[in-house]
């Protein structure tokens, strides 16, 4: 295999885009072929193991045909040689996500893990095992280590082949999603940190089988429905552990946890192992780690000024949340965030809102008199996920720059309206957006009869019309607040929630 093989700039371009194409259209096919054999009546298991023995058969299929035709290489010239992989590699594909998994479980979270019938077991199990492991792992290996490497290779040398296929590969699966800038930037480095890697993994075994398996396993554990580690449990996943940083370095941003910093440590360590063994082999390989290196130090440089969600300051509101009598009166606004962890246990209303369950009877009693004096509410938002409250942001922020007004301006005024992230009273269950159900009552009737009446069931009006200068939030006459048994205090004092708060620490 000594052999030098060369080709022109344009077959190694059209030899490289083809591969990616190939790695498109069999992933359909393949994939539409196992829809069929559920659609006869099979089982989706039976559907996804079909899918994920004719995936990587199209896909090889139509790559040898690929690299004779246009490049005149055989697949093992690609390095897609028979299976072997030596047990250092097997022994890595192991360690590398068992080190992400151990590293992420370390920071806050809780596991929040889903009640699966049988079938839904064995559906989660066969996609993530065979689907988006094996097969995944194979094809892109071949495609990506195999193919697009060797194509760039034989044109201009192994920095290139390193370097664009990884930068093709992170750009590939950034592409795999409607993400934000900051998280598809997030995505490319960490995509093009793995590319490096299996490249790395790939000269060294001069195989793409050992890039395979590590590929392989690290989708089942790291990017399946076995385990899920996100800022939100996702329902088709057995175990969720549901991270609750509010760092993006963590979290991995909208992507998750492929893309943070314990991710791309833990790819790292291999990059170095693979670097130190070819460089027995290689004089370049200087050169190479010279380039991750950097690459890292870029890397840790971004995440650390994407890193703005930071953490919050929060004073007093964690103590609060600690003491039973004092719950209610936990203070959440610009400058105290809800308390790191919390978590309500929640009553669901019959329109499908969420509130924490122990302000549920004070509400229903309300809601019931109310009803009872002839005006009709309804409760149109009450606890609200981080993600809820973060797209909620992100909507009214798109709304005021449709209306023409710059980023910043847009920014600035839809932070009158509604809360940060991790800002919100509705992240805590203890706030409710009540307004009138528009067929026997209007909005204006039912605000007044809450300005009215609220207090008397532990709820106070928290965003009043004259006192935006403090609370930093436009009038809400929707927006309720459960303070239980203070709220008559609060209400006749005339004074906002933050202002009581601060009178009665003065007071003490
Ligand atoms: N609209 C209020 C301020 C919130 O988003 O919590
Ligand atoms: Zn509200």
């Amino acid at each position: 295999m000594n052999k030098t093989l060369k080709t022109t700039a344009w077959r190694a371009i059209v030899g490289a885009v083809s591969a990616i194409l190939i790695l498109l259209v069999t992933q359909i096919g393949a994939m539409l072929i196992g829809s069929g054999v559920i659609a006869l009546g099979l089982s989706k298991s039976v559907g996804n193991v079909v899918s994920a023995i004719l995936y990587p058969l199209f896909a090889l299929l139509a790559l040898k045909l690929l690299c004779g035709k246009l490049l005149g290489v055989t697949l093992s010239d690609c390095r897609i040689t028979r299976y072997k992989v030596k047990p250092l590699w097997a022994a890595a594909a192991f360690l590398m996500p068992a080190i992400a998994i151990a590293g992420l479980l370390m920071t806050e979270g809780h596991w929040d893990n889903t009640q699966m019938d049988g079938t839904q077991f064995a559906d989660s199990i066969t996609t993530s095992v065979f689907v988006t492991g094996l097969a995944v792992g194979a094809v892109e290996e071949a495609v990506f280590r195999g193919v697009v490497m060797k194509a760039l290779e034989m044109r201009w040398n192994k920095a290139v082949a390193v370097i664009v296929p990884s930068a093709l590969f992170g750009a590939a699966h950034a592409l795999n999603g409607k993400l934000s800038l900051v998280s598809f930037i997030q995505l490319l480095v960490a995509g093009s940190i793995v590319g490096i890697l299996f490249s790395l993994v790939t000269y060294e075994s001069e195989s793409i089988w050992p890039a395979a398996l590590m590929h392989a396993v690290w989708n089942m554990c790291m990017a399946s429905f076995i385990l899920n580690i996100y800022t939100e449990p996702m329902d088709s996943c057995i175990f969720n552990y549901v991270l609750e940083s509010k760092s993006t370095l963590i979290t991995g941003g909208e992507f998750g946890a492929e893309a943070s910093v314990i991710s791309i440590g833990a790819y790292f360590i291999f990059i170095v192992l693979a670097a130190f063994l070819l460089s027995k082999k290689r004089r370049r390989a200087g050169i190479v780690l010279l380039t991750i290196t950097a690459i890292a130090a870029a890397n840790v440089f971004y995440f650390r000024t994407v890193d703005i969600t930071g953490d919050l300051p929060d004073r007093g509101s964690a103590f609060a949340a600690e003491i039973p009598e004092y719950r209610f009166l936990i203070l959440v606004n610009d400058k105290n965030s809800v308390p790191e962890g919390y978590k309500p246990d929640l009553t669901e209303l019959s329109n499908g809102e969420r509130v924490d369950s122990a302000i549920y009877p004070d509400l229903q009693k309300m809601f019931d008199d109310m009803r009872s004096d002839g005006i009709y509410p309804v409760v149109s938002e009450g606890y609200r996920t981080q993600n809820e409250q973060r797209q909620m942001m992100a909507d009214k922020i798109n709304a005021f720059e449709n209306e023409g007004y710059s980023k910043m301006e847009a920014e600035r005024a839809a932070r009158e309206y509604v809360a940060e992230v991790g800002t919100s009273e509705h992240e805590l269950g203890l706030a409710v957006d009540i307004n009138a159900d528009k067929e026997k009552s209007d909005n204006q009737e039912v605000y007044d009869w809450l300005w009215e009446n609220a207090y008397q069931y532990g709820f106070i009006l928290r965003y009043p019309a004259d006192k935006c200068s403090v609370t930093g939030i436009s009038y809400e006459p929707w927006h309720y607040r459960y303070v239980g048994e203070y709220a008559e205090k609060i209400y006749e004092s005339g004074l906002c929630f933050e202002e009581w708060l601060d009178k009665e620490s003065e007071v003490k």
